[in-house]
């Protein structure tokens, strides 16, 4: 294996679900031999068809289960290109030393870009004039539109989405609050408030960006929307449970809320077409979107390079930085060396037996690196060219050891 893009010719790369073809060409520029399918794979064929690929590329739609990587004893490293890994046993993926790799921030622009039209939306009420002018209504009126420009916008969790909002409101004239748990740099002149009640009662546009974890659940409730300015819009396009939709639309009819755009909700369709009932449906000033906040052209082809980018990077220097089930290590190579890489089961004594072979093999170390979750210990060292083969062979030989390669 090779430790420069361009000469990693004998790793065989499976690509499921038609994945973006940014990824094929990165891996294909480095040398690696693509197949590429258009669908997901059911568990029995996905056990045969891993036998002897080191790569595997999914979407979110094909189920990789303990039985399904049973027999995939090449497998290196298993990439979901999308955001969620709930469809891969994770345990049993770091249990076998199979790092997996996701794409958590290429479509976080997007994201940004939807609320930003939204807000713009909500203040000229489009979503109703649209919606009059296809029925063959004309209602020219200005009641109750505003311009964005110099209104405050809260943005509830300043993460990777939050913070770009904030700073392309900003460029809108918009002033830019907002309020997260964690100690956030604000961008720009964005401010920071101590309490989601401060922020609800001084924005007249909130919008949210928070994962979702049991604080979040339902963080929007009755007395929350009740907190927030009269005629002021709420917008959503994080997770579905963060806001209780049926207060929202209650609240929304009554008129104590100028407007809302929701592109996530509690439950939603598994499948296009499908029907789809919400209380929010008719209720005043509101835009409904079918969870499409993330799915832009950009955010695919960047998702595609992003997650072929971790898994190359992991193939050619044993970087895990990103990997969801793996410790996460990174160590710069040195001149001159091999690298060898090692995946062990964590249970003592592994370290005494590893350092007893590059004792015994009279092996000089020039810099490496251990990681440890609870269940394996990862290793990278970078060692003398003409040693590295015998310790590789003597640490793989471990009867810890789950995987030892080495890079040249
Ligand atoms: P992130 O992890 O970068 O940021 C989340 C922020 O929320 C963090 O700063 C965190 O400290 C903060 N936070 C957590 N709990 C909080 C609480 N109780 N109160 C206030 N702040 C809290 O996440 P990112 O990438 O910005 O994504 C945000 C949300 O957007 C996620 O729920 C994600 O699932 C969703 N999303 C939706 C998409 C769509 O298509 N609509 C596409 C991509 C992401």
């Amino acid at each position: 294996m090779s430790g420069s893009q361009g000469n990693l010719g004998a790793l065989r790369v499976l690509l499921l679900e038609n994945i973006h073809p940014s990824a094929h060409e990165m891996f294909r520029a480095a040398g690696c031999e693509v197949e590429a399918l258009s669908g997901a794979l059911g568990e029995e064929a996905l056990r045969e068809k891993l036998r002897g690929v080191h790569i595997l590329g999914i979407r979110s739609k094909t189920r990789v289960t303990a039985s399904a990587l049973s027999e995939a004893n090449d497998l290196l490293a298993l990439g979901c290109f999308c955001i969620g890994t709930n469809q891969v046993d994770l345990g049993v993926a770091n249990a076998r030393g199979v790092p997996v790799f996701n794409a958590p921030f290429s479509n976080t622009r997007s994201v940004a870009e939807l609320i930003i039209a939204e807000v713009v939306m909500l203040a000229r009420q489009l979503g109703d004039r649209i919606r009059e002018m296809h029925t063959g209504e004309w209602k020219k009126v200005a009641t109750g539109s505003v311009e964005v420009r110099g209104k405050t916008l809260g943005i509830v969790g300043y993460g990777h989405i939050g913070s770009q909002v904030g700073v392309l409101a900003e460029a809108m004239g918009m002033r830019v609050v907002f309020y997260d748990v964690a100690t956030r740099l604000p961008m720009g002149n964005n401010r920071p408030l101590e309490s989601l009640e401060a922020l609800l009662e001084q924005s007249d546009f909130v919008t949210l960006h928070v994962p979702e974890t049991p604080q979040t659940r339902g963080m929007m409730g009755p007395s929350e929307l009740a907190k927030m300015k009269n005629g002021a819009s709420l917008l959503n396009a994080s997770r579905g449970t963060v806001v209780d939709i049926e207060a929202l639309g209650q609240i929304l009819r009554e008129g104590k809320l100028g407007g809302a755009a929701v592109d996530v909700f509690p439950e939603e369709p598994e499948a296009n077409g499908r029907g789809f009932v919400t209380a929010l449906q008719n209720a005043p000033n509101v835009i409904l979107t079918p969870h499409i906040g993330g799915s832009t052209a950009e955010a695919q082809a960047s998702i595609g390079r992003e997650v072929a980018t971790s898994l190359i990077r992991y193939l050619d220097f044993g970087s895990t930085v990103g990997a969801v089930n793996f410790p996460q290590i990174e160590l710069g190579r040195s001149v001159g060396t091999h690298r060898v890489i090692n995946v062990h089961r964590n249970v003592p004594g592994v370290l005494r037996d590893i350092n007893r072979i590059v004792s015994d093999l009279d092996a000089n170390i020039h810099a490496q690196v251990l990681g440890t979750d609870a269940n394996i210990g990862y290793l990278i060292m970078d060692l003398e060219k003409d040693v590295s083969e015998a310790v590789r062979q003597a640490m793989s030989a471990l009867p810890t050891s789950i995987r030892t390669r080495t890079t040249y």
